[in-house]
Formats: C-alpha cells, sequence, structure tokens
C-alpha cells in the first residue's frame, strides 16, 4: 500500500522536501479539536492548546482559528501564540519557573490566567502586577495527589513530583492569594500527567479539585473555573484510550450545578496522530546477532524511544521490495540510546522511505541540534495542498549564533 497525508503520497512530499521530514494533516487536526468540542459541548469548555506539544505557527493558527485558547510555559511560546495570532485573552500560563520577565511580558500581553504553582511566585505575581498597576488573575495548581498511571517522567499529579502546590497546603494558600493586592483569584487548576490511557485518575482529580473548590466556597473564595489539565492519551501502537464522551459526562456530573467554568489544556491528543515523521533508510547493517535499519531520522528529531522507551509505529512509504526482518531502527546520531525502535519487524532497504507515525506531538518540539544535525522541515498538508510551514534548517542558521574566539 502507498501510505498517503490525506491526498498527497508521501513518496511526493519527501522528494519535494527531502527528509528527514514532519507531515501533519489539517483535518486530523480539525477532528481531533472537533472530538473535543463536541464532547464537551454540554459544559462550554475553554480548550486551551498545550502549545509544548507542538508549537509550529501554523499549527497554532489553526487552533486560533478553531476557536482554541493556549496553555503556555514560557514567554517563547506566547511569543509564539502571539506572532500566529493567537489570543492573549484566551491564553494561560502554566509552569514551575516562570521568571519575572516572562510574568511582566504575559501580564502586558493581557492573558486570561496565571497557573501558579507556588507560595513564592504568588508573591512575584503580586510584585510584578503592584509595579504595572494592575492586578493578575490568578489560578493555583493544585497537586491532587493521584497516580496517573503512565510512564514516571511524564507523571506530574503525585507527592513527589515538583508541579503544583499540595493539597494540604492549598488552602493557606488560597487564604493568602486573597490576601495579596495585586492578584485577583479566578481559577483552580490541576494536571496529573501525559499520555493518560485511564479515565478514573483523571476522574479522581476532578473530585478532589472540586471538593476543595467547595471548600473554599465555604470561606468566601468564589472560583470562576475549574481547569482539569491534558488531554487523554492517544493509540501508538494499540492502547485503549479513553473515550471523551465518558470523560465528558463524568465531569458534567461532578460539576452537577457548581457555576463553575470548564478549561481543559490537552496537547498530544490534539495533534500527536495528525502527524508522522518521513525518514529514508541510509543503510541495512548486519552485525553478527543483530540487525540494523540506520535511518536518516534521529533521536534529536525524537526523542520520544530514547528518553520515555516509547514505541512508535513505523511503516514503508511504498510496498516493500525486501522481506520482513527483524532490526533496531537507528539514527546517525553517536549514542547507543539513539533508536526510534527496538527489534522491530520491518521490511526495509537502502533507499527506502520509512513513515513513523505518531510524531505530531513532542517531536518537533523536543527536537535540537545534537551532532550539528539541522533541524528538520514541517509540512502542514490539507487535500491535495503542501505547505512548508518549516522550512529546514541551513547550517548557516545553525551556526549563527556563535563565534570562534581565541
Ligand atoms: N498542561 C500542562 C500543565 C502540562 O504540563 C502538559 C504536559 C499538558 C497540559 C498537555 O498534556 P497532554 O494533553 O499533551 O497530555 N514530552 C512528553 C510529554 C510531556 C508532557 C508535559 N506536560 C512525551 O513526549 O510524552
Amino acid at each position: 500500500m502507498t501510505l498517503r497525508c490525506e491526498n498527497l503520497s508521501y513518496t511526493e512530499l519527501a522528494e519535494r522536501y527531502g527528509t528527514p521530514l514532519y507531515v501533519y494533516s489539517q483535518s486530523a487536526l480539525d477532528e481531533a479539536f472537533a472530538a473535543y468540542q463536541t464532547a464537551f459541548a454540554a459544559l462550554n469548555p475553554l480548550i486551551c492548546y498545550a502549545v509544548k506539544a507542538n508549537g509550529n505557527l501554523s499549527l497554532i493558527r489553526r487552533f486560533a482559528e478553531l476557536g482554541s485558547g493556549f496553555d503556555i510555559v514560557s514567554g517563547g511560546e506566547l511569543a509564539r501564540v502571539l506572532a500566529a495570532g493567537g489570543s492573549a485573552a484566551k491564553t494561560i500560563f502554566s509552569g514551575v519557573g516562570k521568571s519575572a520577565a516572562e510574568m511582566e511580558y504575559a501580564l502586558k500581553a493581557g492573558i486570561k490566567c496565571f497557573n501558579v504553582e507556588s507560595l513564592p511566585e504568588l508573591e512575584r505575581l503580586n510584585g510584578i502586577a503592584g509595579r504595572l498597576n494592575t492586578r493578575a488573575p490568578v489560578s493555583l495548581r493544585i497537586n491532587p495527589d493521584v497516580d496517573a498511571q503512565t510512564h514516571p517522567y511524564i507523571s506530574t499529579g503525585l507527592k513527589a513530583n515538583k508541579f503544583g502546590i499540595a493539597m494540604r497546603d492549598a488552602e493557606a494558600a488560597y487564604a493568602r492569594a486573597a490576601e495579596l493586592p495585586h492578584l485577583r483569584i479566578v481559577g483552580i487548576d490541576c494536571h496529573i500527567g501525559s499520555q493518560l490511557i485511564r479515565l478514573d485518575p483523571l476522574i479522581e482529580a476532578c473530585e478532589r479539585i472540586l471538593a476543595l473548590a467547595d471548600r473554599l466556597a465555604a470561606q468566601g473564595i468564589e472560583l470562576q473555573h475549574i481547569d482539569l489539565g491534558g488531554g487523554v492519551g492517544i493509540v501508538y501502537r494499540d492502547e485503549d484510550t479513553p473515550d471523551l464522551s465518558a470523560y465528558a459526562a463524568a465531569v458534567q456530573k461532578l460539576i452537577g450545578s457548581r457555576p463553575l467554568g470548564l478549561i481543559l489544556e490537552p496537547g498530544r491528543s490534539l495533534v500527536g496522530n495528525a502527524g508522522d515523521l518521513l525518514t529514508r533508510v541510509e543503510y541495512v547493517k548486519r552485525n553478527e546477532d543483530k540487525n540494523f535499519v540506520i535511518v536518516d531520522a534521529a533521536m534529536n528529531d525524537l526523542m520520544r524511544p530514547a528518553l520515555y522507551q516509547a514505541y512508535h509505529r513505523i511503516e514503508p512509504a511504498e510496498p516493500p521490495a525486501a522481506a520482513p526482518f527483524t532490526a533496531d531502527i537507528v539514527g546517525p546520531v553517536c549514542e547507543t540510546g539513539d533508536f526510534l525502535a527496538k527489534d522491530r519487524r520491518i521490511a526495509a532497504q537502502a533507499g527506502d522511505l520509512l513513515v513513523v507515525r505518531g510524531a505530531g506531538a513532542y517531536a518537533a518540539s523536543m527536537a535540537g541540534n545534537y551532532n550539528a544535525r539541522r533541524r528538520a522541515a514541517e509540512v502542514l498538508v490539507s487535500g491535495s495542498q503542501a505547505r512548508l510551514v518549516r522550512r529546514r534548517e541551513t547550517v548557516e542558521e545553525m551556526l549563527a549564533n556563535e563565534q570562534a574566539c581565541l
């Protein structure tokens, strides 16, 4: 079978733009966004796309066109949102280490809310808002101490994680926020982890956060919104991913008649399966007891297998001429950890084009220049049209900020 993105064959795209190449499908982005809107329609949520999953300006612009807000974790991501025409008024700012400069930038831009993760951050934000003669809208990120049952590196809602304010300190933190003159309390948020395959931890976190919101209301602290953090997991292999309608129904039931708006911050599930990474086979190498398919994409283009032992499906773009064999699919980077797949059945020979699936999220956004490899190009496909939304980095661009000083 010849694999395609919408109406364009991957072979044609690779010939036109070269490899490695990230290819995104616009209709898949649209469908993923619509799935959240439809499932949660009764709650009329503000969906804030988590820019960290893929910060390409064209993807941000598309989500802005669809009515999305944005979840950012740095001034750089805010700059991306604004450059792409996203609305600051629909942007929320998460993250444990916001700098003073980032706070000032976001306040001046007029973002919807700061998701504050600690008491010192609260004090700093109050000081900066005071200096700017304004009041900063805040939500406190509460750590609900729920096990998200995902990979430890992407689990964030446990006591042991660096994220959020501990549940037992939450009421005191809200009381302090209420005392600070340059803050305006607007909400509460949590985020328990990513690539969530089970619904119950998400629902348990929602329950705990709502119970806290009730205790705060009893103390006279009325919130406008509850933000349940990131989205559900996606299928990389054969995962039984949560049903969005079931999630929405559970949240609706829990919120009940409380006058609380809902915010969601999905990243992976909006873009992950809308993107693939194209890579060409350079060599097939047979060592004494192992086969290696050496391709032109590497851990600097897709770090997930090396970092989280993540599984990505890899398929030939055209019906293969070679017979299948078992091999590690590896890149040119000089690290044993530089692999895209381990012990995989694959039919490939030098020159073949391979499609690495599920590379829309946390692939290009986590890419780097290790081994002085240039950042790959990105293409957005809509129907029979392909647009180059990031051109391949040149050697000159890669070297531009450096000087060979004596
Ligand atoms: N909100 C906050 C505060 C987050 O920290 C994250 C992800 C999200 C939303 C989006 O979560 P999602 O809907 O994508 O699950 N690099 C890792 C994933 C790191 C996720 C970090 N936080 C990976 O490649 O699996």
